[in-house]
């Protein structure tokens, strides 16, 4: 274990690079088994967000991995099953199966998405799509990777050239907060929106250029964990809907290209602002 305060050895950070790679494909391989097979579903927070069993079953499968080999690392894990260990120097984020209404439906978008700070600060990430056999991973400082080979973000510069994606909270019955100001701004300036159910793979899609930009509020700390530092890494930018720094906690995430984000930025202010894109004469 790294000295508080110390910058973790290279041979620490690969073996929890290594970890957090063999689990995410663990829980990646239960996903890929259970999709389209009949699921226990049961809803958490709104009547439209769900769990199934699945979800608690990749939980456990990586809690107890890690358990196994890092017994005094700190865990968050959504679903509930993760352990804080005051004064742990490498604390790993889960969210064990980001997308799970795509899940629940058959819907082939979702992922397992696994980031591991050191003090505080995210080193590892590693978010694996099970459909696409696709594992997305970053070490800080060392570069994003899709199956061992170097992404990088895409060069759009034209936000109205431009495929960005997006999301919606699961209060958004209730909360004023509901992001139909933003969508529309956005479908008046970009070339087309997507909303693809997953915020992990939205972000990983970003950082291989699939595509130039995402935002989405009220998300949590699982969601943004690992995508957050393999945007950065493949040379996107990430921040929060003003352009300052996009918290951990998720609240805001704008993550993009760096070239269309100061427009991505001014787009939000747009909607804050009550405008509405006018009709084309
Ligand atoms: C959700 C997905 C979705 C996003 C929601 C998240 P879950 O995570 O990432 O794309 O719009 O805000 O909560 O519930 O499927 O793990
Ligand atoms: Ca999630
Ligand atoms: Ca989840």
């Amino acid at each position: 274990m790294a000295e508080t305060g110390a910058i973790p050895s290279p041979a620490e950070t690969g073996a929890i690079l290594s970890l957090a790679s063999r689990l995410a494909r663990e829980a990646g391989a239960i996903q890929r088994a259970r999709w389209g097979t009949e699921l226990e579903i049961s809803t958490k927070s709104a009547d439209v967000d769900l769990v199934t069993e699945v979800d608690r079953a990749c939980e456990d499968l990586i809690v107890q991995g890690i358990g196994q080999l890092r017994p005094n690392d700190s865990i968050l894990a959504e679903e509930g099953g993760g352990r804080e260990r005051p004064g742990a120097a490498w604390r790993w984020v889960i969210d064990p199966l980001d997308g799970t209404t795509n899940f629940a439906h058959g819907y082939p978008c979702f992922c397992v998405s696994i980031g591991v700070e050191h003090e505080g600060e995210t080193r590892v990430a590693a978010v694996y799509n099970p459909v696409m056999d696709e594992l997305f991973h970053a070490v800080r400082g060392e570069g994003a990777f899709r199956n061992g080979e170097r992404i990088r973000v895409s060069k759009e510069t034209r936000l109205d050239r431009a495929l960005v994606a997006t999301g919606f909270a699961y209060d958004r019955r209730k909360s004023e907060r509901d992001n139909l100001d933003e969508l529309a701004a956005f479908l008046g300036r970009a070339r087309a929106i997507r909303r693809d159910g997953s915020a992990a793979l939205d972000l990983c899609a970003v950082a291989c250029g699939r595509l130039d930009g995402y935002w989405e509020f009220k998300l949590a700390p699982w969601d943004v964990a690992a995508g957050r530092l393999i945007v950065t890494e493949s040379g996107g930018r990430v921040s929060d809907g003003s352009g300052g720094p996009a918290p951990a906690s998720g609240r805001e995430m704008v993550a993009s290209n760096g070239h269309v984000h100061d427009a991505m930025i001014e787009t939000l202010a747009a909607a804050a602002r009550g405008e509405t894109p006018e009709k084309e004469r």
